[in-house]
């Protein structure tokens, strides 16, 4: 049985006091059922990392970045490391989001360099993949999964692969109110763990945790969830909304 997992993911949203007030909201709506009954995490901007980080103390909430740097120190200006992230709390880590691919121009091959520094430095990726609209219309959703997940993953090795949590987040679903259907959503998801047994094996692929992400709401959570391999979900601007995350927390117990 895998054990759900859901994740907020603020984007560049929240300033200081708004996102300790946020993850306050999150720790107290979710005691009942965080840690206990479903994993769950939250993402904010860097900069507030370390006072979310003291919001979730001693709470089953846990802390995640939205992107990682793959060097481990040195003249990268701008950039953070996995050290860093451990040091002011991360166990997560957020790779590949489809922000950073299209807005950004991260490659496969960077996010792959990601996903091996995160799990060098003792963090738990999420490898966010997912498709482009004229890449769905033109057919292509699973030939772009296809690649992702190989490049996004390629020397990782079996040991390595607990580790690691995928995100299906189909671009165009993304902040635009129109969600895959659970159908779109568990084909999909069904390809990824093919793909995961394919590249190491069935035990594995039975294990990895699969998120949903793409405009995940409170009243469509509990049907995605209902997916027999949707394993959890990834939430963007509703985990802006203390009641709209704990309810999609809930909803997927
Ligand atoms: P929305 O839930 O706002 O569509 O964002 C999804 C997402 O990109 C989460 O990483």
């Amino acid at each position: 049985m895998r054990k759900s997992f859901i994740a907020g993911n603020w984007k560049m949203n929240t300033d200081v006091h708004s996102s300790v007030k946020l993850a306050e909201g999150v720790v107290s709506g979710c005691k009942d059922v965080a840690g206990s009954k479903v994993d769950v995490a939250v993402c904010p901007p860097f900069v507030y990392l370390q006072q979310v980080s003291k919001a979730l103390q001693s709470s089953h909430i846990a802390l995640g970045s939205q992107d990682i740097y793959f060097e481990q120190k040195g003249a990268f200006t701008g950039e953070i490391s996995a050290a860093m992230l451990k040091d002011v709390g991360c166990a997560y880590a957020l790779c590949g989001h489809s922000e950073r691919r299209h807005v950004i121009g991260e490659t496969d091959e960077l996010i792959n360099k990601k996903v091996h520094a995160a799990i060098l430095g003792g963090l738990l990726p999420i490898l966010c993949v997912g498709e482009l609209l004229d890449e769905r219309k033109a057919n292509k959703t699973d030939e772009v999964v296809t690649r992702q997940m190989k490049k996004g993953l390629a020397g990782l090795i079996a040991e390595k692969m607990s580790a690691v949590t995928i995100a299906y987040e189909p671009v165009w679903a993304i902040g635009t109110g129109l969600t895959a259907t659970p159908q779109q959503a568990q084909e999909v998801h069904a390809l990824i763990r093919k793909l995961v047994a394919q590249m190491y094996d069935r035990k594995i692929a039975d294990a990895i945790r699969i998120q949903y992400g793409g405009s995940v709401k409170p009243d469509n959570a509990g049907e995605l969830m209902s997916q027999e391999d949707v394993d959890g979900l990834l939430v963007g601007g509703a985990s802006l909304k203390t009641e709209d995350f704990v309810a999609i927390v809930k909803a997927s117990v």
